[in-house]
């Protein structure tokens, strides 16, 4: 055994202690009355780095910081980039969790806490792997450099204002950009993602009477806002699952016969995934698979909805307002720009006489595909291999991570999504949670990447 790996061994409990002590940090973006809560997982990002002996600062932004660290130059080998994010989703409903969202709890080989998986547990591998290498060899055989910042769950802003500023591009440069922010393909068959989905979110504000009404008097005589919402939002798909808005498909890419293959072939059980959610059918865009629905076609979906009486009993009531949050997953080659003005002007041809209709545009992001064909992508695949003790397969996933595309553009890099989470890791949802097992192959597998990496012979 290895000095790395027996280190890796003996410090087992400490790496777990160090992530439960980061989600132990109600860092919720989304929500304004939590913002130092927000800085202050930052400022422990910034300690970590510290600790390690890398540069660390903390840069700040319009919203919440970003984290950035490097360690130094190494003559004759590649840079790594690794982007992750230390903000989480709010934990609601709160009464749906078996254990606090922000006191971490071990049990059945599992870590429970929002943000165990998304995304603090799976960044942390990259810096626990680079302490391996730092306590046992004393450096890196690569540079590594990391940005890590803290509003990835409401649109990245602040990181993709810091990418406009060219300064940025020279301090972020590199070979290779390094991000665990996905899914294995299931439990012990590790993937690559080479595709995500691109997102257009909005909220919809409907309103009417001054006042709500009673429905007995007013209704049939006065438009009722949460009538017009339900029609406008019917609007938006039909019966097989196509999304209305107009030009809404004119860009995008479609499926290769040859993805569609590669798709088929991978084990999926229908079955076992109406089962993981607790559904007894699936539903969607005819004429596609459910792996072609969730991984490379647009979507539609309401996130929230509200609007006349929500309490217990019945109260006959026409609704002064209504509204509803809303979003699109989007593929390539879609622009989120585009589909809100075309957006805007149906929903305005619907809104009824008598109701005034305000369309938010809350954030857009492009969806990307990367290339399989670089040394980078092999070194990868190798680590993985190393890590988990299985080859990944290469697959496409349904979320977002904004700042892909614009990595892209601004470092002409592709970026590696290593991928250390479950389908069944409750994101975004109550229970969230984190296998303890697959946060120590991760660390293990990154241990390895950065050896792989340091092995590819760089550009310059
Ligand atoms: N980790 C996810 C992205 C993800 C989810 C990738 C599932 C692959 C599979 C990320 O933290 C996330 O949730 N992103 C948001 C972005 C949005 C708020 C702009 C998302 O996808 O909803
Ligand atoms: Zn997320």
């Amino acid at each position: 055994m290895s000095d790395l790996d027996e280190y890796l061994e003996l410090n087992r409990d400490r790496f777990e202690e160090d992530l439960c002590e980061l989600l132990r940090i109600p860092s919720i973006s989304t929500d304004g009355e939590y913002a130092s809560e927000v800085r202050r997982a930052g400022e422990w990002m910034n300690d970590q780095f510290r600790d390690l002996g890398l540069e660390s600062r903390i840069i700040d932004t319009d919203g919440h910081p970003i984290v950035y660290a490097e360690s130094p130059p190494i003559e004759g080998a590649p840079t790594a980039l690794v982007y992750g994010h230390y903000d989480v989703q709010p934990p609601d409903p709160l009464e749906e969790w078996n254990s606090p969202p922000f006191e971490p709890d071990r049990r059945d080989g599992n870590v429970y806490a929002r943000g165990a998986t998304d995304d603090k547990g799976q960044m942390l591998t990259h810096v626990k792997s680079v302490q391996a290498w730092m306590e046992t060899e004393g450096k890196l055989p690569l540079q590594v450099k990391y940005v890590i910042e803290g509003e990835e769950e409401c649109g990245s802003g602040g990181l993709l204002a810091f990418l406009e500023n060219r300064e940025s591009h020279e301090l972020l440069a590199a070979d290779a950009v390094v991000i665990s922010d996905t899914s294995q393909f299931g439990p012990g068959q590790p993937a690559i993602t080479y595709g995500l989905k691109g997102i257009a979110y909005y909220e919809l504000h409907l309103t009417g009477p001054q006042q709500d009404l009673h429905s007995g008097s007013f209704g049939g005589a006065v438009a009722n806002p949460a009538n017009a919402l339900g029609r406008m939002l019917a609007a938006l798909v039909d019966e097989f699952g196509r999304i209305q808005v107009p030009g809404f498909y004119d860009d995008v890419v479609p499926l290769s016969d040859q993805e569609r293959q590669q798709f088929a072939a991978l084990p999926f059980s229908e079955e076992a995934f109406c089962e993981q959610i607790g559904v007894v059918a699936l539903g969607g865009e005819t004429g596609f698979s459910t792996l072609e629905r969730r991984w490379a076609r647009p979507t539609c979906d309401v996130n929230g909805i509200w609007g006349g009486y929500q309490g217990e009993g019945s109260k006959t009531v026409l609704p002064g307002r209504a509204g509803a949050k809303f979003s699109f997953r989007l593929v390539p080659d879609q622009d989120p720009q585009k589909v809100t003005q075309s957006l805007r002007e149906m929903l305005e041809s619907l809104c009824p006489p008598g109701i005034a209709m305000e369309l938010r545009d809350m954030h857009g992001a492009p969806g990307v595909v990367v290339s399989l064909d670089s040394p980078y992508m092999s070194a990868a695949a190798k680590a993985i291999e190393s890590g988990f003790g299985r080859s990944p397969v290469f697959i496409r996933q349904g979320g977002s991570i904004p700042i892909v595309t614009a990595f892209k553009e601004a470092l002409g890099a592709d970026p590696l999504l290593l991928g250390w989470g479950l389908d069944d890791d409750n994101t975004h949802s109550p229970n969230e949670k984190f296998c303890l097992s697959d946060y120590h192959r991760g660390i293990k597998a990154s241990t390895y990447l950065w050896r792989e990496l340091s092995r590819v012979e760089s550009d310059e």
